[in-house]
């Protein structure tokens, strides 16, 4: 009887030992433990046909054996539900003791911001948005805008070509050709986008940086209108103070041009030794003029029948006056200490 017991019981130590999970738990339970079919319980059963003196010592022993698969039952289910748990932490939280993760939020690039705000100005005008492709042709760049080829202005505007004719845009203004030949005027467009240019990289330049385009084409487009479009736009970004001034000037493209400039909005040409505007109180912002009589015809429009304006603004040029900062290449560094301050 002893040895029925003892191999009994190294039975339920054994299975206790493969229990794996819930399944594996009901099935020891119900092998050992149910009260009516179990191992264990059978054995009780056994009682009545043992020798008087036998009983009580049996029953104890079979208790002792009842107790013992109660509590390995109870420990695999605690060990199944630790297992759980661990494999659920070490899932999600490889290491729990490590540091949380700190999620970063992005901002707008500042240069970015600066050409949204510009642009918004001109669409509260009425302006629509156009735009054309980085890697320009040789035509839409240059000859189309009245620059042929041995013409000095293209030395101030080397760029990276990629064939003899294709090459990355100097300016923004190629696309006054490509609005003009899309659309018939009125026309009001404003082309925001990247320009390229073979610079070394200082203070004030960086062979990539970014401009916005204004092209007005319409009967009667005069000088007049390009002035209080100009007045408008400024005392909308800079602020209501500000004072425009036109120098006359040249581009190939523009019959007459000017260089436009915005009076300090620093320190409004009060301080003599102002970072900004050098004392001098005034700050070129952008080149403008009436559209050439060549360059309408290239874009397809009869300059006996319209006239029209355009400019030309440094998106970068703009933040930096803004910001009062007097380096432009920190911009396209991209460190986000320094981005960060502009959120
Ligand atoms: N495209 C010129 C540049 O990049 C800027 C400019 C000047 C644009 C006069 C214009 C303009 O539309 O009328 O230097």
């Amino acid at each position: 009887m002893g040895n029925e017991l003892e191999s009994l019981k190294e039975k339920i130590e054994r299975e206790a030992q493969g229990i794996k999970n819930q399944a594996d738990l009901l099935k020891f339970k119900e092998k050992f433990l149910s009260r009516k079919k179990g191992e264990i319980s059978l054995l009780f059963k056994k009682i009545p046909s043992l020798d008087p003196e036998m009983r009580s010592s049996f029953g104890m022993e079979i208790n002792r054996l009842k107790k013992i698969g109660e509590k390995l039952l109870n420990e695999a289910e605690e060990r199944i539900k630790g297992e759980k748990r661990s494999s659920i932490i070490s899932e999600r939280i490889p290491d729990p003791t490590l540091p949380g993760k700190k999620k970063i939020h992005g901002s707008i690039h500042p240069i970015a911001r600066t050409s949204y705000e510009i642009e918004e100005i001109f669409l509260r005008m009425g302006y629509d948005i156009e735009e054309g492709p980085d890697v320009e042709t040789e035509f839409f760049n240059f000859e189309a805008l009245n620059i042929p080829k041995y013409h000095p202005a293209r030395e101030q505007q080397d760029t990276f070509y990629i064939r003899e004719d294709l090459l990355l845009r100097t300016h923004t203004s190629p696309v006054q050709i490509r609005a003009m030949r899309k659309r018939k005027p009125p026309i009001r467009v404003i082309a925001p986008g990247r320009v390229f240019r073979r610079d070394e990289p200082d203070p004030t330049h960086t062979p990539m940086f970014y401009q916005v385009e204004g092209l007005v084409v319409d009967k009667g487009i005069n000088f007049s209108h390009l002035k209080g479009t100009l007045e408008i736009f400024s005392k909308s970004l800079f602020g209501k103070l500000t004072k425009v001034r036109f120098r006359p000037s040249y581009f190939p493209f523009t019959e007459p041009s000017a260089e436009v400039d915005i009076s300090c909005p620093i320190c409004g040409g009060k301080n003599p030794n102002c970072r900004i505007c050098g004392g001098t109180g005034w700050i070129e912002i952008l080149g403008a003029g009436m559209v050439h009589p060549k360059v309408l015809m290239a874009g397809g429009i009869d300059p006996e029948i319209y006239s029209g304006f355009a400019f030309g603004l440094g998106v970068d040029r703009t933040f930096l006056i803004k910001s009062q900062l007097l380096d432009i290449r920190y911009y396209y560094e991209n460190r986000v200490e320094f981005l960060e301050q502009f959120r």
